[in-house]
């Protein structure tokens, strides 16, 4: 039986490129993508909802589609970038999709925006005008605790290029 004396917690050493930038990170094994981002780069805009593949709170960009990073490893990423809301844009320049948001008030307590921006942007990539069932279908893995889905659609739409 193997003691607490010879146990070994076995690393890896990443370069993973988010929001075009290269980090090197030691990680363990078991580290989720959420686990890394947040708490390793200190890129906290992707949230920690259920932990569990469920809310979508932690949505990000992986090769340019919506993953939940709750629900990847680290070590499974590899050289395939990653965009999280922190580079979409920032408060001097927002990607038309928070511009969106923040017009169209599409949020309520905001723990869900990020994950819905995320979903919303990687929609909007692959089609630029996407029709109201298109949107509810892109954003039907992202949930919203406040009920704020109304305004939610509203702010896609907002964003689409007719
Ligand atoms: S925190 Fe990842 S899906 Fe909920
Ligand atoms: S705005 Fe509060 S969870 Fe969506």
């Amino acid at each position: 039986m193997p003691t607490n004396a010879n146990y070994m917690v076995s690393t890896a050493n990443l370069a993973l490129e988010v929001n075009g930038q290269s980090y090197p990170v030691e990680v363990r094994h078991h580290w989720t993508l959420l686990d890394v981002l947040r708490e390793q780069l200190d890129l906290t805009g992707s949230k920690r909802g259920c932990d569990r593949g469920e809310c979508g709170s932690c949505t990000v960009l992986l090769a340019g589609q919506p993953v939940y990073s709750c629900q990847i490893l680290a070590v499974q990423v590899g050289s395939r970038p990653i965009v999280t809301i922190e580079g979409l844009g920032d408060l001097s320049d927002l990607d038309p999709v928070q511009q969106a948001f923040l017009d169209n008030d599409g949020g309520q307590c905001g723990f869900c925006t990020p994950g819905f921006v995320m979903s919303a942007r990687a929609l909007l990539d692959a089609n630029p005008n996407p029709s109201e069932d298109e949107i509810r279908q892109a954003l039907s893995g992202n949930l919203c605790r406040c009920n704020a889905y109304g305004r939610i659609i509203e702010s896609v739409k907002a964003a689409r290029r007719e």
